[in-house]
C-alpha cells in the first residue's frame, strides 16, 4: 500500500511534467522580459485629467464640482479614499462597468474608450480638490454638452 503510493506520487509527478514545461516556459518569459521591473507608473496629470472627464464625457453622468450630469454619483474628491490607489479606483470602476456601459451606449451611442494614460489623468484629477475647484461649464466641449441637454 505504502509503496504502491509513493509508486502514484512518482507517476504523478511524471505526468505533471509532461504538462509543466509550457507553463513553467511562459512564466519563465515573463520574469525573463522583466515582469516585475518593467512596469512602469504613469505620470498622473490632473490639469489634463479635468480635460478629458469634460471631453471624454464622464461629466454626462458624473458631477465634479457641481457640474456635470446626476444619474451617477458624483466624483467628488471630498468623496475619494484618501490618499489613493489608483487600482482601486479602478477597481470601482470596472464593478460599476456593466452599468456604466450600458448607459453609455444608450446616452453617448458608444461606450467611452481612452488609453491608460488618460485613465491615470482623469483619476488624478478625481483626487484633487484643488484642480477639481477650476472645473466649470466652459470646460465641458459642445460635442458633449448636446448630450446633456435634455436629461
Ligand atoms: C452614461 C453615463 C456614464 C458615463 C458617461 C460615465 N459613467 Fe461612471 N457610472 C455611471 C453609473 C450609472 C455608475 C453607477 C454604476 C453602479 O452603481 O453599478 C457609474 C459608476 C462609476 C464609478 C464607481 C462609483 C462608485 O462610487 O462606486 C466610477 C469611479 C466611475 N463611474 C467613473 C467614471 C469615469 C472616470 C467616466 C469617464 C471616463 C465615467 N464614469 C463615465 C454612469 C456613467
Amino acid at each position: 500500500m505504502q509503496r504502491f503510493q509513493i509508486v502514484s506520487v512518482a507517476a504523478m509527478a511524471a505526468s505533471l511534467m509532461l504538462v509543466l514545461p509550457a507553463g513553467a516556459q511562459q512564466s519563465g518569459t515573463m520574469q525573463g522580459s522583466g515582469m516585475m521591473g518593467g512596469l512602469v507608473m504613469p505620470r498622473m496629470d490632473p490639469v489634463a485629467g479635468r480635460h478629458l472627464f469634460a471631453s471624454k464625457g464622464c461629466v454626462v453622468c458624473h458631477s465634479i464640482n457641481g457640474v456635470g450630469g446626476t444619474d451617477a454619483p458624483n466624483l467628488d474628491a471630498s468623496t475619494m479614499k484618501m490618499p489613493m490607489d489608483p487600482f482601486d479606483f479602478a477597481a470601482k470602476m470596472w464593478h460599476g462597468a456593466p452599468a456604466m456601459i450600458a448607459m453609455q451606449n444608450n446616452e453617448l451611442g458608444a461606450q467611452i474608450q481612452f488609453t491608460g494614460q488618460e485613465l491615470a489623468d482623469i483619476i488624478a484629477f478625481v483626487h484633487d480638490p484643488m484642480e477639481q475647484k477650476k472645473f466649470s461649464e466652459a470646460d465641458i466641449p459642445e460635442s458633449i454638452k448636446k448630450h446633456m441637454e435634455g436629461d
